[in-house]
């Protein structure tokens, strides 16, 4: 049932002989809620939703998904519009205000961001005690977490205060950390944060300037990596997103909420996808894989091959932050002067996924992740380095999210039931009594 001018019908459910109405939670746009709060203690029943297909956590005032027609808006405003005009600092405060910012409110916000993007030599300590093979959504973790221990005075989740200074700090940072754990994985020494220099020229050249010479990238380059942020920015309800709400529900500090969504987002089903495509690809072409092959690999399920990039939970259509990219990407790579085939073979697997009824019946579609990894490969970022790019697009999404929920004064610890199959009561049984 769609949101709709027509009266939201009284929703009686009707168990044995008992009746119990529920109310409803109607939405602005998209599904209306049925209210079950009652449920458990006028029937005794919970309700049981694995992977939460049919359950809203929240109701939310941030992004809204239409997963049929394609559209995906951040408060209101169509991700291509956002896409084409707008910045990923303008995005974040948007994200997390609610209104498109004035232009001195954005100016006094980056100058803020500028400010605080230097990492303490202490802190900057920790990436050289991190095994240099750990994979970087590990060392993500571990450094957002640790910006509790350096920033003290940002902890309290009930402080108006010390959440906006949390938020400023993690955005701030975010990129110098991630561009130190890539310098790190290289040998390269940690770069400081330049005053002046935009936050996409900063992280790109604190990531990839080499010793003794400049950094320079064409305006494409910092376009795209902007456009890219601002299309991974949000996302409702998605799987890390929900984990930084749940453990921010306990009160737990905006950092260590975060680096749950950084944990979350590291499985290759949610934004270890992106990764995930190109390792895929790459397969395909260093062994000669004709794409027609391997996609029946794909829908022989006894092969557990997995199409990587395709298929959303919400999505039954073109992702569209997928269209943007896949236009993008032409574009990009010719102005950086790159020629990559594993973009020919991604066009190719598409094409056999659209006319191929097993993908067309199951409304399989590229996601976000099928075709970002080849700009972001084709920008000098090895596979490794994708996802945590998509934790620095999440970023304000995850903030606005928390602090969305945080701000609610209805809001209560997240607490789910469950539906116990297991033993009934029995007796311990001493040891040689055992088998
Ligand atoms: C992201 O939630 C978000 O918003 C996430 C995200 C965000 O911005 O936060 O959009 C980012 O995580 C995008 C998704 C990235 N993941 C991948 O690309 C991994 C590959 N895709 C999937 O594994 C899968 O499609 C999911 C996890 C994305 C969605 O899984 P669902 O909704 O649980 O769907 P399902 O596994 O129940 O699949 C339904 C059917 C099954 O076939 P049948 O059992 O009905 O025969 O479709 C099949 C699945 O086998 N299927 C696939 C497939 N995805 C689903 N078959 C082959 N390849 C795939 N990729």
């Amino acid at each position: 049932m769609s949101a709709d001018d027509r009266e939201l019908a009284p929703i009686r459910l009707e168990i044995g002989d008992k009746v119990i109405e529920l109310a409803t939670t109607r939405a602005s746009q998209g599904n209306h809620g049925m209210v079950i709060t009652p449920l458990l203690q006028q029937t005794g029943l919970v309700s049981l939703d694995p992977g939460f297909l049919n359950t809203a956590a929240c109701a939310s005032q941030i992004t809204f998904i239409d997963g049929d027609a394609g559209i995906l808006r951040y408060r209101g405003y169509p991700i291509e519009q956002l896409a084409e005009h707008s910045t990923f600092l303008e995005v974040a405060l948007l994200l997390m205000r609610g209104e498109l910012p004035a232009a001195r409110d954005l100016e006094a916000f980056e100058t803020r961001i500028d400010k605080h993007m230097y990492l303490s030599d202490d802190f900057r300590q920790i990436f050289s005690v991190m095994p240099r093979r750990a994979h970087p959504m590990a060392t993500l973790g571990a450094a957002v977490n640790m910006m509790a221990g350096f920033y003290p005075e940002s902890l309290d989740s009930l402080d108006p205060a010390a959440v906006s200074l949390a938020t400023v700090l993690m955005l701030a940072k975010m990129p110098t950390i991630i561009s130190y754990i890539y310098r790190r994985a290289q040998g390269n020494a940690l770069l400081y944060p330049k005053h002046g220099q935009s936050y996409i020229e900063n992280f790109a050249r604190m990531t990839f300037q080499l010793p003794g010479e400049r950094f320079d990238a064409p305006e494409v380059f910092y376009r795209a990596l902007d456009t890219l942020l601002i299309l991974h920015a949000d996302h409702e309800q998605n799987c890390s997103t929900s984990s930084v709400r749940l453990i921010g529900s306990a009160q737990a500090n905006l950092y260590m909420s975060v680096a749950g969504g950084v944990s979350a987002l590291s499985g290759p089903l949610h934004g270890g996808a992106n990764e995930a495509v190109l390792n895929m690809l790459s397969h395909i072409r260093d062994n000669d894989i004709d794409p027609k092959d391997f996609m029946n690999q794909v829908k022989d399920r006894r092969s557990g091959v997995r199409l990587m990039g395709f298929g959303h939970r919400v999505y039954k259509s073109y992702d569209p932050r997928a269209a943007i990219v896949k236009r993008q990407a032409d574009a990009v790579l010719e102005a950086l002067g790159v020629k990559d085939e594993l973009l020919d073979i991604a066009h190719e697997v598409e094409q056999v996924a659209l006319s191929d009824d097993y993908f067309i019946e199951r409304r399989l579609y590229p996601n976000v992740d099928f075709y970002t990894g080849i700009i972001y490969r084709a920008m000098g970022f090895p596979a490794s380095m994708f996802t945590p790019l998509f934790a620095l697009g999440r970023l304000p999404g995850w903030i606005a999210q928390w602090r969305e929920m945080i701000a609610d004064p209805a809001g209560k610890i997240g607490r789910p039931r469950q539906v116990y199959v297991g033993y009934p009561k029995r007796d311990y049984l001493p040891l040689d009594q055992r088998k």
